[in-house]
C-alpha cells in the first residue's frame, strides 16, 4: 500500500491538493467505470474544500455520495455532518438526488440505522451479502485525540471486522462509521489535517510503531489502495 504524504505551506494549499485529487479520482473513475463513488468525512476542516468544490466543473451526473460517519442527530441540527456538506457543495451542483446517501439517523436505534446504512450501500454498489463495497476515493479526517471518521479511542468499533457500518462511541454519544475494513477497501483514502493542535496525533498516527488502540488512523491502512497523507506545516511540525 503506497502512503503518500504531502507537507503544504498553509491550509488554501492543503484545500487545493485536495481538489485536484479529487477532481482527478473521479475523471479517472468515470471514465473506467462510468461512476465516481466518494465518501465525505465530516467536522470542520472539509468544508473549505466542499465549497471550493461548489465552484468546479465535474461531471457531475455520474458521481455518487456518501458519508464515512455521522453524528447521531437529525440531518438539520448544526452538528449534522450531511447538512455542512450539504449547504457547503450539494445543494449547489446537480449532483442526482437518488446519487446521494447519507448515513440514516432517524430510527432513535443506532444499530438499526447502522444496519440500514449497510443495505443502501449494499443496494448502491449492486453487492450481495458478504461482499464488499470500494469506494474510489474516501476523505477523512483526524481528530486532535488520533480518531478518524468515528472510530474513537478505545472503543469497541475499532474491532469491528464483518459489519459494513457500525456504531461509534464519542463520550458515551453515539456516531455511525464506516469500519475499518470497509474503509481500508477503498482504491484511495485521503486524509486531510491541518493546525497545530493536530501535530501530536499525526506524529502518532505516522510513527513506525504506535498503539492504534490509542491512535485509531493508524488502523487506516487500503488493502490494495493508495493512501494520501495531505498535511499543512502547521500540523506536520513534529514530523
Ligand atoms: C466528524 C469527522 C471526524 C473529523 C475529525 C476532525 O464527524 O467529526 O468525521 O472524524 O474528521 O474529528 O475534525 P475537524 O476537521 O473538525 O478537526
Amino acid at each position: 500500500m503506497p502512503v503518500h504524504q504531502s507537507v503544504l505551506a498553509d491550509f488554501a494549499a492543503v484545500v487545493s491538493a485536495a481538489q485536484t485529487r479529487v477532481l482527478e479520482t473521479a475523471s479517472q473513475a468515470i471514465a473506467e467505470r462510468g461512476t465516481f463513488r466518494l465518501a465525505l468525512s465530516g467536522g470542520s476542516t472539509p468544508k473549505a474544500l466542499y465549497e471550493q468544490l461548489a465552484t468546479s466543473a465535474a461531471d457531475w451526473a455520474h458521481w455518487q455520495i456518501f458519508w464515512g460517519d455521522e453524528r447521531y442527530v437529525p440531518n438539520d441540527h448544526p452538528d449534522s455532518n450531511e447538512r455542512m456538506a450539504r449547504q457547503a457543495w450539494l445543494n449547489r451542483v446537480p449532483i442526482p438526488t437518488d446519487q446521494i446517501y447519507p448515513l440514516p439517523t432517524q430510527s432513535a436505534d443506532p444499530w438499526q440505522d447502522a444496519a440500514i446504512a449497510a443495505a443502501d450501500l449494499r443496494r448502491a454498489f449492486q453487492l450481495s451479502e458478504g461482499d464488499w463495497p470500494v469506494f474510489d476515493l474516501i476523505l477523512l479526517g483526524l481528530g486532535d485525540d488520533g480518531h478518524t471518521a468515528s472510530l474513537f479511542p478505545g472503543t469497541a468499533a475499532l474491532d469491528e471486522q464483518t459489519r459494513l457500518v457500525t456504531v461509534g462511541d464519542r463520550d458515551g454519544q453515539p456516531r455511525l462509521t464506516f469500519t475499518v475494513p470497509l474503509i481500508n477497501q477503498a482504491r484511495s483514502v485521503v486524509f486531510l489535517v491541518s493546525g497545530a493542535a493536530k501535530q501530536e496525533a499525526v506524529k502518532r498516527a505516522l510513527a513506525a510503531v504506535g498503539d492504534s488502540q490509542q491512535t485509531p488512523a493508524r488502523l487506516i491502512q487500503p488493502q490494495a489502495g493508495q493512501l494520501y497523507w495531505l498535511l499543512d506545516r502547521a500540523a506536520a511540525a513534529l514530523l
